[in-house]
């Protein structure tokens, strides 16, 4: 594994590593065991979209492991002036040992990696988001004790969280359901990649595919990038929400994630979001672990 662009590059192998070492660093964390496996490494994070999670996150966890981020809006960098980004990745790549970029276009992360020499960690992208989903599967794992043959059910739009988990839950031997409005199904890309997996099913109706679902998602019907679309995303997405309704069909101890921000009785009913709160927030947290992870393997 040399960079993080998108799930499909990684093997069930390569995912299960990561959850492992993610899980041991979290230990580490917790019981003040040191762990400064970049000691001296440098990380550059590109954000052309706002974050919390993401920024603090890498941050924390460059620190942690020993080593230094350097926080890079694109609106200071040359690279927002026009720059290309082939050039970009050639200069960064001789001060850093890493780079983090959130941004639009997925070509231009697999871009940075292809003219760089350094590892390529996408942040997420409009057409992806790796780094939560395995911080989701790691949360998952945590409350299940297990991810192969587990149901997760995804209501929403078909999105960059929707692709990312789409591959990621196969990957790891999951059943996924997808309830999307037509128009908004995920990218053609990830619905190719999942034909291989009888296991997957994309419906239009969120009740069918909550049915016996061991986990539920959704994410934000207007992604950044998207605002301009946002009344119309309303009524498209409509009845796309996981409310008590759909949680009636869920299996009884069913988990509920968010990657956040979430926008409360939009895709989610702030009854259900508060109901499953300490699993939200675990999610978020083990944002820190897993990127961690990613990190020691693709930078130590
Ligand atoms: N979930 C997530 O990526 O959050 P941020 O946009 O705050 O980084
Ligand atoms: N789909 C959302 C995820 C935010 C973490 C977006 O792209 O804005």
């Amino acid at each position: 594994m040399k960079h993080l662009l998108k799930l499909q590059d990684l093997t069930t192998e390569e995912i299960t590593d990561i959850l492992n070492l993610a899980d041991q660093l979290k230990y580490e964390q917790k019981h003040g065991i040191p762990h400064n496996h970049l000691k001296g490494k440098t990380l550059g994070m590109i954000f052309e979209k706002a974050s919390t999670r993401t920024r603090v996150s890498f941050e924390t966890g460059m620190y942690q492991l020993g080593g230094y981020a350097l926080f890079l809006s694109s609106s200071e960098l040359q690279i927002g002036r026009g720059e290309p980004v082939q050039d970009t990745a050639r200069v960064l790549s001789r001060y850093l040992d890493g780079i983090m970029i959130r941004t639009f276009a997925q070509k231009e992360v697999e871009d940075l990696a292809e003219y760089g020499s350094i590892p390529i960690i996408n942040g997420l992208t409009d057409y992806c988001h790796p780094c939560q989903v395995l911080a989701d599967l790691m949360t998952v794992r945590e409350y299940k004790n297990k991810l192969d043959g587990l149901k997760m059910c995804y209501i929403g739009d078909g999105n960059n969280m929707a692709n990312s988990l789409i591959v990621g839950c196969l990957k790891v031997g999951m059943s996924v359901s997808v309830a999307c409005p037509e128009g908004y199904y995920p990218d053609s890309t990830v619905l190719d990649f999942a034909k291989a997996y009888p296991n997957f099913k994309l419906v239009n109706d969120p009740k069918t595919a909550a049915e016996g679902a061991d986990v539920l998602f959704t994410d934000v019907w207007a992604s950044m990038g998207q605002e301009s679309e946002a009344e119309k995303r309303k009524i498209a997405f409509n009845g796309y929400q996981i409310n008590d309704e759909v949680m009636s069909v869920a299996n009884q101890d069913a988990m509920v994630m968010h990657c956040l921000p979430a926008h409360r009785e939009e895709e989610i009913t702030a009854k259900v979001f508060e109901a499953h709160a300490n699993e939200i927030f675990d999610e978020a947290e083990n944002r820190l672990h897993a990127q961690k992870a990613v990190m020691v393997k693709l930078m130590s």
